[in-house]
């Protein structure tokens, strides 16, 4: 068992109405770098975007496919309600409030969570976003060698009804932000957090199949009716960053997430290599998981199975990367197609609306 720990998350896939609404957004207000243009391999004539850190590494990417007609999803059991991203600390957030708000974004909190500060918004297709603070972390009510134990009830004054919402509200940086200022660097993802109807099998999942740990046992604090717990990936000393997914605990047979624009598609987390990633792909489908072949996603290899509660998964190599087709620094420039796409390009190029 000790030997299938996933390193975290590789990326989290989305689906975008609008290909170039969801690149002014990624790339433009949030600063992101557009590190991969390219199609659905499953599906040619639409867009894949790829959005990280300047190289792309594991943990830091964001990727849409691009659903035109799709209707819009709705999250739920097997789905993921938000994705958050790291930053710095709670001025850096004060400051990316300021910018987003000034943007025309609606967003909410600053809200001290506890183990971190975490403000929220929603990209254009309605996907809900949170932007979280590094610290203080989930050793503030538990010993840091003895994570997830027993269920830890929150401060009654950060849960709704006690919080001054007027006063939360108000917060906001003095000055607008019209330049991303390197404090304000996106520090990859910090967590996501889905729904299921069933937190014992979603234990069993998470430690059986990703060989996440239970790092706190919580309650929702929007919602101190529901459970939220968390995993990571956590040697009992300390917790590796992006590697945090968390669930809310809905009621049995609670509504279920649709697939559509505005929702995750999947999350991929992280296998070191091929070789590593076969032997992981031979452990699933011993739990009795059915895993997919080994695709070839050029950037990556990738294998895909669902949990018990129907979300879907990936295990995606962290090799070879994205500059296996562009060089470094231009990572993004021009619409990249894997080689057997290749003698197609002059038709797939003719269906996109190319992107400015
Ligand atoms: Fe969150
Ligand atoms: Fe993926």
């Amino acid at each position: 068992m000790a030997q299938f720990v996933t390193e975290g998350f590789h990326h989290v896939t989305m689906v975008s109405a609008d290909a170039q609404r969801t690149l002014n957004f990624y790339r433009d207000l949030l600063g992101l770098q557009l590190v991969k243009k390219t199609v659905n391999f499953d599906l040619p004539d639409t867009y894949h975007l790829y959005f990280g850190d300047e190289t792309g590494s594991p943990g830091s990417l964001l990727t849409f496919f691009e659903w035109p007609h799709a209707s819009r999803g709705r999250f739920g059991v097997g789905g993921i309600h938000h994705v958050a991203l790291g930053v710095l600390d709670e001025t850096v957030q004060l400051k990316w409030k300021r910018r987003l708000t000034d943007h025309g974004v609606r967003v909410g909190g600053p809200y001290d969570r506890g183990y971190f500060c975490s403000i929220y918004f929603t990209d254009p297709d309605g996907q809900v976003l949170e932007m979280a603070t590094e610290g203080p972390g989930f050793a503030i009510d538990e010993p840091a060698d003895a994570l997830g134990q027993e269920l830890m009830i929150p401060d009654p004054g950060r849960l709704p009804g006690h919080r001054d919402e007027a006063q939360i509200a108000a917060q906001t940086y003095p000055e607008t932000v019209p330049e991303i200022t390197p404090d304000m660097e996106i520090a990859g993802i910090h967590h996501v957090t889905g729904h299921t109807d069933d937190l014992d099998q979603s234990h069993q999942f998470y430690t059986q199949a990703l060989g996440l740990r239970l790092v706190k046992k919580s309650l929702n604090q929007d919602d101190d009716k529901t459970l939220h717990y968390f995993w990571a990936n956590y040697d009992g000393q300390r917790i590796l960053p992006s590697s945090d997914m968390t669930l809310f605990g809905w009621p049995p047979n609670a509504a279920r997430a649709r697939e559509g624009t505005g929702q995750t598609h999947h999350v991929a987390f992280r296998a070191r290599d091929a070789a590593e990633q076969l032997t992981w792909r031979e452990h699933l489908e011993s739990l009795g998981l059915h895993v997919t072949d080994v695709k070839d996603r050029k950037y990556f290899e990738s294998i895909y199975f669902r949990s018990h509660d129907g979300m879907l998964f990936e295990i995606a190599t962290d090799g070879p990367g994205f500059a296996v087709d562009e060089v470094p620094g231009a990572l993004g420039a021009t619409l990249s197609l894997p080689e057997w796409l290749e003698p197609r390009r002059f038709e797939i190029e003719a269906n996109l609306r190319p992107l400015t």
